[in-house]
């Protein structure tokens, strides 16, 4: 028996259009179904950050949702975030202060102190650290990824 559902949303500014699983998970449906590899899993019960994605703005976590109650939303990934040139400066940043090894957490990293900026364009480190904290990086030791983010905001003020 067929049990998939048609949902119908857009992804990185493009109307997409598919049958899918009602179990399949959103980050799942991005990277299997769509190749939007940039998300990542890790953990697959919402502790790690690895596969944050933004849903009609907010950032949210591609494993704790379905793909299904994704229907008529607004999907962000980090190929369309980073596609913009949004976060560039955040990026450049990253690889100045050596605050990625692996990279695995990097997309997750970069939507949420993106996210952290928006709400909070002055945020302090301890701020950065406590928006971060549900993102997971078993390689820098975090001090290199909040150095990045407090330098990027600093910059954004002076601009
Ligand atoms: S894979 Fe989603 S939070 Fe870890
Ligand atoms: S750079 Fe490897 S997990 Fe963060």
């Amino acid at each position: 028996m067929d049990l998939a559902i048609q949902i119908s949303l857009t992804v990185n500014g493009v109307a997409v259009s598919r049958r899918v699983e009602p179990r399949q998970s959103l980050v799942d449906f991005l990277r299997y179904g769509l190749e939007l590899t940039g998300s990542h899993v890790g953990c697959e019960h919402g502790v790690c950050g690895a596969c944050t994605v933004r849903v009609d703005g907010a950032i949210a976590r591609g494993c704790l949702m379905l793909a299904v109650q994704c229907d008529g939303c607004r999907v962000e990934t980090i190929e369309g975030v980073a596609g913009t040139g949004e976060v560039f400066d955040l990026q450049q940043a990253f690889a100045q202060e050596n605050a990625l090894q692996c990279g695995f957490c990097t997309p997750g990293m970069l939507l949420t102190a993106q996210d952290l900026l928006a709400r909070k364009p002055a945020a302090s480190a301890q701020e950065i650290r406590e928006a971060l904290s549900g993102n997971y990086c078993r390689c820098t030791g975090y001090h290199a990824i909040v150095e990045a983010v407090r330098k990027t905001a600093e910059a954004r003020g002076r601009a």
